[in-house]
């Protein structure tokens, strides 16, 4: 961006007044960005020190009314209260997952990032051994579509096998009355997806930290995989489900390219359509 095409995103930043209304956050998260990216090229061109300033003033203005919301969802979500407060300012002029199909990310990205407000995970994440995949989280609003999709009851217990830093369970936790876990091998998303759960009072959601291959997966109703593994692996991990089957019905989730070998299994049978790029559901049919 040159310094012209920066001085007119800031003349239009300050003459619409309507990015201060506390509704119009999404168009707010969008300017944000923006600015965010102005700011950077501004830093490398060493752009005159004015403009920077005047960026960044009408970047922190705009950040604070954010910020602000963020607490006070937070706030809504430690007293139990969260769901109906999450799914309004989620719903506010979204993209649903019919528009907007793939992984990459959106305005809900930054939404479910202020409220869950990580802290830093450690240094020193360990290297992952062969078909584990690296660490990506679910875009908001695929969580927000499975959430819906899956109708998740108090007597269900969702697994995320391989969950980081814990968006799944815990937005499922703050959404519903289920129980959810998180197994993953890092810890430190582990620590970090514990940590976030207890500041928001989570009684609900867990993490474990182990290698899913021996998790127990004993009273798990609803599994979801966003990819965490492939090829052996994942096919090991499916036989085991598969067992899980002569005890009690199960339901899988999946989200990225595990979801063609999951399409395979022949004791699941898929509930709706089956899509990459998507949440898809299946639900076992047979004791295996
Ligand atoms: C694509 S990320 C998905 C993260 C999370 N489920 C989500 O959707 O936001 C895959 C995660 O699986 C973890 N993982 C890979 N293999 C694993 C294994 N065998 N046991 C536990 N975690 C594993 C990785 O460390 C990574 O955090």
């Amino acid at each position: 961006m040159n310094s012209s095409t920066m001085q007119r995103l800031l003349d239009a930043c300050e003459r619409d007044r309507s990015l201060h209304e506390p509704a119009r956050l999404r168009q707010r998260i969008e300017m944000l960005d923006r600015l965010d990216d102005a700011l950077l090229d501004a830093h490398d061109r060493a752009e005159d020190g004015q403009v920077r300033c005047r960026a960044k003033a009408i970047y922190d203005g705009l950040d604070a009314i954010n910020r602000r919301i963020y607490q006070q969802i937070r706030r809504e979500i430690q007293q139990g209260r969260g769901a109906d407060e999450l799914l309004k300012w989620a719903s506010g002029g979204s993209a649903s997952c019919d528009q907007q199909s793939g992984q990459g990310y959106d305005y809900l990205d930054a939404l479910l990032s202020g409220v869950l407000a990580f802290e830093a995970p450690a240094e020193g994440i360990a290297a992952l051994a062969p078909e584990m995949v690296f660490y990506q989280p679910t875009p908001a609003r695929h969580i927000f579509d499975a959430v819906r999709r899956l109708s998740l009851s108090g007597s269900d217990v969702l697994m995320d096998l391989g969950s980081g830093l814990g968006h799944v369970p815990l937005l499922a936790a703050i959404c519903a009355k289920a129980y959810c876990v998180g197994i993953e091998l890092e810890t430190a998303y582990v620590a970090c997806a514990r940590q976030c759960a207890q500041a928001l009072n989570l009684a609900n959601a867990s993490f474990i930290h182990q290698d899913v291959r021996s998790a127990d997966f004993s009273s798990g109703t609803v599994f979801y995989l966003y990819t965490p593994f492939i090829g052996m692996m994942l096919r090991s991990v499916l036989q085991r489900l598969a067992k899980e089957v002569a005890q009690r019905p199960i339901r899988l989730c999946t989200l990225g390219p595990c979801t063609s070998v999951v399409a395979n299994e022949t004791w699941l049978t898929p509930i709706g359509s089956v899509h990459v790029d998507r949440i898809s559901v299946f639900s076992s049919n047979y004791a295996a």
